[in-house]
């Protein structure tokens, strides 16, 4: 039977995902968006590429009409609205907590037993969304960061040591934001961790480059923010699902005691298969890497305190 993938949010990184997913021919798209005619012409678009790209998936787009995602295997949301210069991912909070809201009620009717990547910012507290809204088990909601926030590490590793990017791995744990936690220790190259490879000091600028990845791109676009990274993010975590990989990723995934964090998403390793989220990897930290995850959380909580206050509860 053909898998079927939703990508709801025809934007930059949704409609980049919908390619992405099409071109490796993972699944059917079905791209969903509020605008009039973009979904429907993007998909268009997609679909007269396929003969040239040698790919047999269907692509559908569609304005508003959650029935074409009816038996969806995975739903990647990517709905809402992008930052601009001098913004932060949590200045998005109110707009795209509306949004997520209603975008979750639609696909948990249509596609009850679909496993949902969110991608939309502040990406931690919109997982929260996404998870209370549908009433989804834990295993079927995760957001999207730690695995785009790896691929800038790694590719910053690669450039400083002129080494091929296959050969770099790297983690950062904690939410998607200022916050933050690149992990070092657990950074290699060809198995190498990189504090044999690096001094501190270039380590240092690594992983502050790393936590401004995001601002880098907002700085040089400035009408938007970085998409082709996310929508591969984004994309490999689908096809580890999809292909039952049980690859291991950063996920923001909802921890219940894991790393001592209670009832929060946040990024950490997980396994991904067919199941979604099959298990949460507990890594060993230090005191201060410890400190560093629980500062990211307590960042992502003040998130999660806003909107119950935003919505008056
Ligand atoms: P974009 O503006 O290009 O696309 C967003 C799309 O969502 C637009 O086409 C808009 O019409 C649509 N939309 C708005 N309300 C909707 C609704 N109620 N239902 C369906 N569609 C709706 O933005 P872009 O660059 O694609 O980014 C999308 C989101 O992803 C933003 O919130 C951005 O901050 C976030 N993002 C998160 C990343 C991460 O690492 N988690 C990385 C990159 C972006
Ligand atoms: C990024 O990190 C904006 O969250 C987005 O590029």
């Amino acid at each position: 039977m053909r898998r079927k993938v939703t990508v709801v949010g025809a934007g930059n990184v949704g409609a980049t995902a919908a390619m992405r997913v099409a071109e490796k021919e993972l699944a059917d798209v079905v791209l969903i968006d509020v605008l009039e005619g973009v979904p429907a012409g993007k998909a268009l678009d997609l679909a007269e590429a396929a003969p040239i790209e040698k790919h047999d998936s269907k692509l559908i787009g569609a304005t508003n009409d959650y029935s074409h995602a009816e038996g969806s295997d995975i739903v990647i949301i990517t709905a809402g609205v992008p930052r601009k210069p001098g913004m932060s991912r949590d200045d998005l909070l109110e707009t795209n907590m509306g949004i997520m809201e209603n975008v979750t009620r639609e696909v948990a009717s249509v596609a009850p037993e679909s496993i949902l990547i969110v991608v939309s910012n502040p990406l931690d507290a919109m997982c929260h969304v996404a998870f209370e809204v549908s009433g989804f088990p834990k295993n079927r909601v995760m957001g999207m960061a730690g695995v785009l926030d790896s691929a800038r590490f790694r590719t910053f590793i690669a450039m400083e040591l002129n080494v091929s990017v296959e050969n770099t791995h790297a983690f950062v744990l904690g939410g998607h934001g200022d916050t933050m936690v690149p992990l070092p220790r657990y950074s290699t190259v060809a198995g190498i961790p990189i504090t044999e490879l690096l001094p501190p000091d270039r380590i240092e600028a690594l992983v502050e480059r790393t936590r401004n990845g995001g601002a880098e791109i907002v700085s040089l676009l400035k009408t938007g923010s970085a998409y082709y990274a996310p929508a591969s993010a984004a994309v490999e975590m689908a096809e580890a699902i999809l292909k039952d990989k049980k690859k291991i990723l950063p996920c923001a995934a909802y921890l219940e005691g894991e790393y001592g964090i209670q009832g929060l998403f946040i990024g950490v390793p997980v396994k991904l298969g067919a199941q979604g989220i099959e298990e949460i990897i507990e890594i060993k930290l230090t005191e201060e890497e410890r400190a560093a995850l629980q500062h990211s959380a307590d960042a992502v909580k003040g998130l999660v305190d806003d909107m119950k206050r935003l919505r008056g509860n």
